[in-house]
């Protein structure tokens, strides 16, 4: 028969030794005191825990949500709607959509748990006239007292926002005008120089801009609270300037941040555990494919591995290996955990007191 006990661990961080022996795999493996370490590294670079708006879309899962509440966390920061639901449904008393869609369904929505969580002050982002006017039928030009409306802006990214120009103090006057006007956002998140005085030096230049705009806001009476900045910027955005920074990748950080961000300190806290299912002199076959490790980055790149990853079909990844045996399990760091993460309705958590348990995150729901 064939004895399980005898399947080794490999390329595992220590604090997986205690990994059970019968999983199936593949299977996301988290370690919760590795997020908390990774909070406390946060915090620390950002000038402390009440300045932090993590972004929630790296793990969606409400027991981190929890978590990060009981370490002090006040602010959550998500991307869909299923997000906002699941952080407000934590507990949480902070929320901003940071997603200027002008989808009635979802606004809807958004509206519906502002009115079901009436203690939880919500933000949501709008960067257009069209934003505006969605908001405004949804809510038949009513306001909600714990509702509030941020403008987006475009740093340079070219994906969401509003030029950052005097134009746009236009659009603050109209949520002004709706009583709903809660102050700005920026996401710088098409900096990631490997060079720290280089994303000063870049974070600077918009910072610059964001200050004239906001001051020139200021100067009317509207709002200058401003949310800024992702895992490579948010260290850099002023504390006279940014109410909250957004980082969101550090909670599991990964093989990126590893190698990119080292200096933060984060520990990679989420991993892809395969079991080697083939192999041949020269390469092993893992039960780790496209729908275990997200397909998003370069084959190369998808995950940390010291060879060659050769290639990668939806549920196999064939690697240049020597060592391997089959049945050997192996602890895979994925570059993307966010989207590794999505793949997943749950997780195998080690928990702060040391023992596992499965918890359930939101995977691919909307
Ligand atoms: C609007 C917004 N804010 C914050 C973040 C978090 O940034 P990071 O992934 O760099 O931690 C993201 C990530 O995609 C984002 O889209």
């Amino acid at each position: 028969m064939f004895d399980l006990s005898s399947t080794a661990l490999k390329r595992a961080p220590s604090w997986a030794a205690s990994l059970p022996e019968e999983l199936q795999t593949p299977c996301f493996i988290v370690s919760e005191r590795g997020i908390v370490d990774n909070l406390h590294a946060t915090a620390r670079a950002c000038g402390g825990v009440e300045r932090l708006m993590p972004h929630v879309k790296t793990h969606r899962a409400g027991w981190i949500v929890k978590r990060l509440i009981r370490e002090g966390v006040t602010a959550f920061k998500t991307a869909t709607v299923a997000e906002v639901a699941m952080v407000l449904e934590a507990g949480a008393k902070h929320v901003v959509w940071a997603y200027p869609t002008v989808n009635p369904a979802h606004i809807r929505t958004v509206l519906a748990l502002a009115h079901a969580h009436p203690d939880a002050r919500v933000e949501a982002l709008v960067d257009s006239a069209a934003g505006v006017a969605a908001w405004r039928l949804a809510t038949n030009g009513a306001q909600l007292p714990n509702l509030s409306l941020l403008i987006d802006l475009d740093a340079g990214m070219g994906r969401t926002g509003a030029p950052i120009a005097t134009a746009t103090l236009q659009l603050a006057r109209e949520l002004a005008t709706l009583g709903c006007f809660g102050g700005w956002h920026v996401y710088d998140g098409h900096i990631h120089d490997l060079d720290h005085a280089t994303r000063r030096k870049r974070v600077a230049a918009i910072v610059g801009e964001v200050t004239a705009l906001t001051r020139a806001a200021e100067a009317e009476g509207l709002s200058r609270r401003l949310i800024a900045g992702g895992s490579y910027t948010f260290d850099l955005w002023p504390l006279t300037l940014a109410d909250f920074v957004s980082p969101g990748s550090w909670a599991y950080s990964s093989a990126q941040h590893d190698l990119e961000l080292p200096a933060l300190g984060w520990t990679p806290s989420a991993y892809v555990l395969a079991t080697v299912i083939s192999r041949n002199s020269t390469t092993a076959t893992l039960d780790a494919g496209s729908k275990a490790i997200s397909p998003d980055k370069p084959l190369a790149e998808r995950f940390r591995w010291d060879g060659k990853i050769v290639m990668m079909s939806e549920e196999h990844v064939v690697v240049e290996n020597t060592d391997l045996a089959v049945g050997d399990r192996v602890m895979l760091l994925p570059r993307h955990a966010c989207t590794t993460a999505y793949l997943y309705p749950c997780a195998m958590v080690l928990t702060a007191e040391g023992s596992w348990e499965v918890r359930e995150q939101l995977g691919n729901r909307r």
